[in-house]
């Protein structure tokens, strides 16, 4: 290239390159002073709580009302199902609590304004995390740490002894939800679950809700007892932004009484269940709360 042309090139090279900075430049005043177009991922006016809220659309969750924010409807900073937990469990003060699941954080708070020494909630959807942090954020959690990941994965590396696994709305997302009881079992004394869970009875052939179920039931051994697992698939379901099952599409539910059977073939002596709801619009559900001694 003759020496000219090169010169022209650099000297155009180095014109589109301020021109890109001062565009750039006056993109930020204009947002500065308030005046023009806000660009999309800045968000104006006062900034505060709600803000943070909207951040992410597609909360499920409502916020206590001192906090004033529009969120989602469902009050999990007090679900009655975390306190009859407690109140079967004890105190949760100065116990390191592992929770499943959290979905947006408000079990985590419910559980924090007990005073536990940590709690450590796994949580493996982007949004959900996400959306956990900013309501560690607007409640001002400090015992909480959320963590992104595979609850399987810290389940099978984890070396902490907990005092309470919560595991609220996951057993039924899982692959294995055979292998998530035995692996709990190995990290706590005590659990608490809320899962959907198959019966015949509760659910009969013509039963609309076993629309989700594919193939053939599953037999498999487990501690020398037979457990009944039902395959289902969430048919497209995760495409939602607000979608909180689990990671893989394919994931089994455990009939009732086999559940049952395998928590206590794990040892737990002390087994006691409440809010049993057959008529669950998305399949019998219920709560477990299992202790096994020391
Ligand atoms: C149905 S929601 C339950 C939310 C809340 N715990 C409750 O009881 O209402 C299931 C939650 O578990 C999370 N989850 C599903 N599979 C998971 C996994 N393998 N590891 C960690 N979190 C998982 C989902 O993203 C979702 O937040």
């Amino acid at each position: 290239m003759p020496i000219t042309a090169f010169i022209v090139e650099k000297l155009r090279g180095l014109a589109n390159r301020l021109d890109a900075a001062a565009t750039r430049r006056n993109a930020c005043d204009s947002s500065r002073s308030g005046s023009g177009p806000v660009l999309d991922e800045y968000i104006v006016g006062m900034p505060g709580a709600q803000n943070a809220i909207n951040v992410l659309p597609g909360w499920h969750q409502s916020f206590p009302p001192a906090i004033g924010v529009v969120a989602g409807d469902s009050a999990f900073y007090q679900d009655p199902r975390i306190a009859w937990a407690l109140e079967q469990h004890g105190s949760i003060e100065n116990q390191a609590i592992l929770e499943f699941g959290p979905l947006e954080g408000g079990h985590t708070y419910f559980l924090e304004q007990h005073n536990p020494a940590f709690i450590h909630a796994i949580e493996a959807n982007k949004l959900s995390f996400l959306r956990c942090l900013i309501t560690k954020e607007i409640l001002g959690m400090s015992r909480a740490k959320f963590f992104i990941g595979d609850l399987m994965q810290w389940l099978q590396k984890t070396e902490v002894h907990y005092d309470l696994i919560v595991a609220s709305g996951v057993l039924y997302h899982m692959q294995d939800p055979l292998l998530m009881l035995e692996l709990m079992a190995k990290r706590a004394n005590a659990f608490y679950l809320w899962t959907h869970y198959m019966s015949d009875a509760a659910m009969p052939q013509d039963d609309p809700r076993r629309g989700a179920l594919i193939g053939e039931i599953e037999v498999r051994d487990f501690h020398g007892l037979p457990v009944r697992l039902s395959k289902r698939s969430y048919y497209g379901a995760w495409r939602d932004k607000s979608f909180c099952g689990g990671m893989h599409d394919l994931h089994r539910w455990i009939e009732k009484d086999d559940l049952m059977a395998a928590i206590r073939a794990l040892g737990f002596t002390d087994v006691r269940i409440a809010h049993d709801e057959p008529d669950h619009r998305n399949g019998p559900a219920f709560s477990v709360f299992a202790r096994r001694e020391a």
